[in-house]
């Protein structure tokens, strides 16, 4: 059985109660709950996570990408938070480590601020995903079921 990685940077903790008109009602807790559901549905299994450190998130993308290299990981789902806008290192990790990685956001950050409209993770991503709320997690580990 594959795994599907989850990672997700900062902040995202604190979902359920931050800026609840962007990224909705539900928790962290009710995000890893519907990947489960997912991976369940398609044969993974899911290693979910949280941080909010950046070198933590590159040590983790080295991780899923020597399991990837072994052939017992499908990909990693990377919701990067902030660190998307800002993070040379998380791009070289994903690059480093050969890792497959669908960068996803909950909110559509094109239609937000402008400081938001950069990746630094998108050039070194598979795929990219923004906007779909919450519900986006579970179409990421169906992608990966087709890729
Ligand atoms: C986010 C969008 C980012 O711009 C923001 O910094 C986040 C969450 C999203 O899921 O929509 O922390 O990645």
């Amino acid at each position: 059985m594959k795994t599907v990685y989850v990672f997700n940077g900062p902040n995202l903790n604190l979902l359920g109660t931050r800026e609840p008109a962007v990224y909705g009602s539900q928790t962290l807790g009710d995000v890893e709950a519907l990947c489960q559901q997912a991976c369940k549905e398609f044969g993974f299994t899911l290693d979910f996570r949280q941080t909010n450190h950046e070198g933590e998130l590159v040590t983790w993308i080295h991780e899923a990408g020597r399991a990837q290299a072994q052939g017992q990981a499908a990909g990693v789902i990377l919701n990067a938070g902030a660190y998307t806008h800002t993070s040379i290192a998380l791009h070289d990790a994903i690059k480093g480590a050969g890792a497959l990685v669908i960068e996803l956001h909950i909110s559509n950050v094109h239609a937000r601020e402008a400081f938001r409209h950069h990746s630094y993770i998108s050039p070194a991503a598979k795929a990219v995903m923004a906007g779909f709320g919450v519900p986006g997690y579970a179409l990421a580990v169906a992608a990966l079921a087709r890729m």
